[in-house]
C-alpha cells in the first residue's frame, strides 16, 4: 500500500490540464468516491494497527496534495469568476444625468449679459447688512415704513442689542451705496443679490427673492440716457418688438423716480389674464439718483449725476417661463429644474 501511496503522489505533482474537463477528469480519476485515493481509504480499514498511524499520515498528505494541487489548477480556468466578480460587460451603461442650471441663475446671467455688453460691471455686497447701508444712506426718512418689522428681518447680535442695526438687505440698492463709498465715477454697475423680507410666503412672495440693481454715475448723466438703456435691455430680454413705458413713482433714492412697465410679452399687448387686460406689465423701478445719496457717498453732487433700476430677477423669470407659483423657485424639486435642461 505505501508503494501505491508513493505512486500517487508522483502522478498528483506531475498533474497537469489543459482546459477544464481535463482538470475535472482528474478530479474524477483521484478524489471521487470511487477515485483511486478514495479507493485507498477504503483500503485503510485492513491496515495492521501498528502501521496505522504512519499510513493515515501518508494517505493524508497525498489526499491534501491532490486537493490543493486541482485547485491550483482550476485557477487557471477559472479567470471569470477571479477577475471580473459580479461584474456584467455587456450590461448597457447607466445614463449620466447632467445637473440643469436653476432659472433664476439663468435669468440672472441673461440680465448681467445684457448689461454687460453695454459696459456695465458687476459688484456684489452682504447679505448681512446694516441700517445705514440699506436705509440711511439712501435718503429713507426715519420714520420710514420699510423699516418697520413688518418687511425688515433683524439680526440679534447680542442681548444688548437694540438698535436694529444690523439687518438682512430688503433690497440689492446697498451694493450702490457701498460702491459710492469707495469708488468715483465713472462709475457703472450691475448688483445681483438674494434679498430678505418679511413676508408671508404663498404663491406670489417669499421672505427671500432675488434682485439685479443697476448704477451709473458719471458727468451729464440724464433721464434720456437712462431710458434708452432700459429700452435696450427690454428688447434684448423680451423681443425687438417689446416697447416700454415709463410711470411716475416714488422711491427715497431717486429723484425723478419712475416704474417701468413693458409691452405684455404673454398677450403682444392685446390684453389677457397675466397683464390683468392692460396689455402691460410692471418690471422694475428708477430713475435719477436723489443727490442726497450721492453727497452721502461722498460724490459731488455739483459735478456729478447719475441714474439706477432695481428688479426682480423672479418677476422677469415668470415673465419669460411663465412660472405660476414662486415657490417653485426654492423648492428644488428636480421635476421643476429639469423643465430648464434645453436653457442655457
Ligand atoms: N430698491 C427698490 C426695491 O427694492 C427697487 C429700485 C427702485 C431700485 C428704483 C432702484 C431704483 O435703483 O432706482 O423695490
Amino acid at each position: 500500500m505505501i508503494a501505491k501511496i508513493e505512486q500517487l503522489l508522483q502522478e498528483v505533482e506531475a498533474m497537469t490540464a489543459n482546459n477544464a474537463e481535463e482538470l475535472e477528469a482528474l478530479r474524477i480519476k483521484y478524489l471521487s468516491k470511487k477515485g483511486a485515493i478514495s479507493e485507498l481509504m477504503t483500503d485503510f480499514r485492513n491496515v495492521p494497527a501498528e502501521q496505522k498511524k504512519e499510513m493515515g499520515m501518508k494517505l493524508n498528505e497525498l489526499k491534501n496534495k491532490a486537493q490543493e494541487k486541482i485547485a491550483a489548477l482550476k485557477e487557471q480556468f477559472d479567470t471569470r469568476d477571479n477577475e471580473c466578480d459580479g461584474l456584467d460587460l455587456t450590461r448597457t451603461a447607466y445614463p449620466i444625468a447632467l445637473g440643469t442650471r436653476h432659472p433664476l441663475s439663468i435669468v440672472r446671467n441673461e440680465i448681467i449679459d445684457i448689461f454687460g455688453r453695454m459696459g456695465f460691471n458687476i459688484s456684489e455686497g452682504p447679505e448681512v447688512e446694516d441700517d445705514l447701508h440699506v436705509y440711511t444712506k439712501l435718503n429713507f426718512a426715519a420714520d420710514h415704513p420699510a423699516r418697520d418689522m413688518q418687511d425688515t428681518f433683524f439680526v440679534e447680535v447680542n442681548d444688548e442689542d437694540v438698535t436694529k442695526n444690523i439687518i438682512l438687505r430688503s433690497h440689492t440698492s446697498s451694493v450702490q451705496v457701498r460702491v459710492m463709498e469707495h469708488a468715483q465715477p465713472p462709475i457703472r454697475i450691475v448688483c445681483p443679490g438674494r434679498v430678505y423680507r418679511n413676508e408671508a410666503i404663498s404663491y406670489r412672495a417669499h421672505c427671500f427673492f432675488h434682485q439685479v440693481e443697476g448704477l451709473y454715475v458719471d458727468k451729464g448723466v440724464s433721464f434720456t440716457d437712462l431710458k434708452q438703456v432700459l429700452l435696450l435691455f427690454a428688447q434684448e430680454m423680451f423681443g425687438a418688438e417689446t416697447k416700454i413705458r415709463l410711470r411716475p413713482s416714488y422711491f427715497p433714492f431717486t429723484e425723478p423716480s419712475a416704474e417701468m412697465d413693458i409691452s405684455c410679452n404673454i398677450c403682444g399687448g392685446k390684453g389677457c389674464p397675466f397683464c390683468k387686460h392692460t396689455g402691460w406689465v410692471e418690471i422694475l423701478g428708477c430713475g435719477m439718483v436723489d443727490p442726497n445719496v450721492l453727497d452721502a457717498c461722498g460724490i459731488d453732487s455739483k459735478v456729478y449725476s447719475g441714474y439706477a433700476f432695481g428688479m426682480g430677477i423672479e418677476r422677469i423669470a415668470n415673465l419669460k417661463y411663465r412660472v405660476s407659483d414662486l415657490r417653485l423657485f426654492s423648492e428644488n424639486d428636480t421635476r421643476f429644474l429639469k423643465e430648464f435642461e434645453a436653457a442655457h
